[in-house]
């Protein structure tokens, strides 16, 4: 997918700053925790940063610092923490990453956690500006450029100066150049140049930002790299995590379809960029796949699908479906109105059709559920029909019950499989049933009453009424007197 770029020479040390509150998103969660795309934005920002190949890279964590460590555990074991106590400002977290870091010497990446849409090509322009300078900066044009901190050029078009948005003044302000947060330094002139951070800001805070102008006062270099808008979006509300999203989104069908995939409206589908797609598969408008999501080549899914951790093989046809832990066999058939839960596994060439719901059941090849049914803890074999509106009934109101049925069997409409029981092969059951034993195979199963006609107790109860009238003009009714 996405940020594969080839690395040159992997970076002494990569630091991401992730201690901030994340106040604007009035949320319990913490921001770079918060997920686009089916990852936690704190992970989009560590997917860029992987193909540059260092084997050093730090996250500074401080608010919520548990939630946070225990994510980067879990998901990047190979990554450490620092823990910032106080958020003294961004200028003190780096400090406090190379105190954890010790002796790194050599070109270092500083960014952010909350900003999802940076690609590896941006932070790979960033490290290669460093080539002869003493630091670079990313940087971005931006229509609106209210919040973010200005570059301040200097008559030759060098970068003098970063001035923060609170700090600026008006003529300031109207520069549209700001910095994205992503910067490199040389490890040791960054380390010196700390030293020499003062807090007398609006923000009362040590700026990293204000390094870039101790550099410069020292007579070192330091260089502009510029990219899009777009690729330097961070989130600091949730109207931004919505906008990161779409912009995912976006990337993520256009990498797809460049890949052969056909999307007949990409505006409507989301697909999780911890999805595999496969060359050949079409998606109908309003689509939704997600988790760890594997769709194979001739598959077709929608319209109107949302499938989470669910497979599906080579030619299935999936239709307005909600799949949650299933696995669709190869020209298999689901939908319309589908539901199937965790622990679902249809055969090849097997169908779950309309208003049919599956959990933890086995449907072998062939074998079809076509209409209005719920199969639950069930194993069906080969070729066997399952009539409609038939139930697995599989709980006692205490414990779940396992239902065995056999293969070419032919389950008549409206049965009741009441479990556990077994089903042998090429058994059929009656239509109505209510299947309490076991059924040996090939043999036919009736399990309901016998039904009576009371004769003309409509005409004897019911004198006079349209239905006794019609029953009296039916001929069937004369003859049958
Ligand atoms: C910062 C930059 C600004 C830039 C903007 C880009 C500074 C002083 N300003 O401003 O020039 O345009 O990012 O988005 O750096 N953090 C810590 N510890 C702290 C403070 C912050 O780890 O003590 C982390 C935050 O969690 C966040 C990042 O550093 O991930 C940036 O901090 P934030 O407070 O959002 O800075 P901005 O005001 O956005
Ligand atoms: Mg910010």
């Amino acid at each position: 997918m996405n940020n594969t770029g080839a690395h040159s020479n992997p970076p002494a040390a990569i630091i991401l700053l992730a201690a901030g509150a994340g106040t604007r998103m009035k949320s319990t969660k913490p921001k770079v925790l918060h997920q686009v795309a089916g990852m936690a934005l704190v992970d989009h920002v560590l997917a860029a940063v992987a193909p540059l190949g260092s084997t050093n890279t730090l996250v500074v964590v401080g608010h919520d610092k548990e939630l946070v460590s225990e994510h980067l555990k879990n998901k990047h074991p190979k990554v450490v923490t620092a823990v910032q106590a106080k958020q003294n400002g961004t200028g003190h977290a780096v400090k406090v990453a190379l105190a954890e870091l010790g002796k790194v010497s050599g070109p270092v990446l500083i960014l952010a956690g909350d900003t999802p849409l940076l690609t590896s090509a941006d932070l790979q322009n960033t490290l290669a500006g460093l080539a002869g300078n003493s630091a670079t900066v990313l940087t971005a044009h931006l229509a609106d450029p209210t919040g973010y901190g200005r570059i301040v050029r200097g008559a030759d078009g060098g970068l003098d100066k970063i001035v923060e948005h609170k700090d600026a003044t008006a003529e300031q302000l109207a520069i549209s150049e700001v910095n994205s947060g992503v910067y490199a330094f040389d490890a040791d002139l960054l380390r010196a140049a700390l030293e020499n951070l003062a807090t007398d800001n609006s923000q009362g805070e040590q700026y990293l930002t204000d390094v870039l102008g101790i550099l410069r006062g020292q007579g070192h270099s330091v260089a502009a790299v510029v990219t899009t808008e777009e690729n330097i979006l961070g989130v600091n509300d949730r109207r931004q995590l919505a906008a990161a999203g779409a912009v995912l989104r976006s990337r993520i069908c256009d990498e797809w379809m460049l890949a052969g995939v056909t999307m007949v409206d990409p505006t409507t589908v989301w697909i999780d960029r911890t999805v595999e797609l496969e060359a050949d598969v079409t998606i109908l408008p309003n689509v939704t796949i997600s988790g760890a999501s594997k769709i194979r080549n001739g598959a077709n899914i929608g319209p109107d699908c949302s499938l989470h951790d669910t497979v599906v093989d080579h030619c299935a046809t999936v239709v307005r479906t909600t799949s949650n832990g299933a696995i669709i066999g190869e020209r298999a058939n689901v939908g319309p109105y589908t539901y199937l839960r965790p622990g679902t596994v249809l055969g090849a060439g097997a169908k779950a059709g309309g208003f049919v719901e599956m959990k933890n059941a086995n449907l072998g090849p062939n074998a079809k559920v076509p209409h209005l049914s719920y199969v639950g803890d069930a194993t069906i074999g080969e070729g066997t029909n399952i009539g409609a509106a038939t139930v697995f009934v599989n709980y006692d109101g205490q414990e779940k019950h396992h239902t065995q049925v056999g293969s070419h069997v032919r389950i008549g409409s409206d049965t009741m499989l009441v479990a556990p029981l077994v089903i042998g092969d090429g058994a059929y059951t009656a239509a109505g049933s209510v299947i309490t034993e076991d059924v040996p195979a090939g043999s036919m199963a009736v399990g309901r009453a016998r039904q009576r006609n009371i004769v003309d107790w409509v005409l004897r109860r019911r004198p006079g009424s349209d239905s006794a009238q019609a029953a009296l003009a039916d001929s069937s009714h004369k003859n049958s007197k």
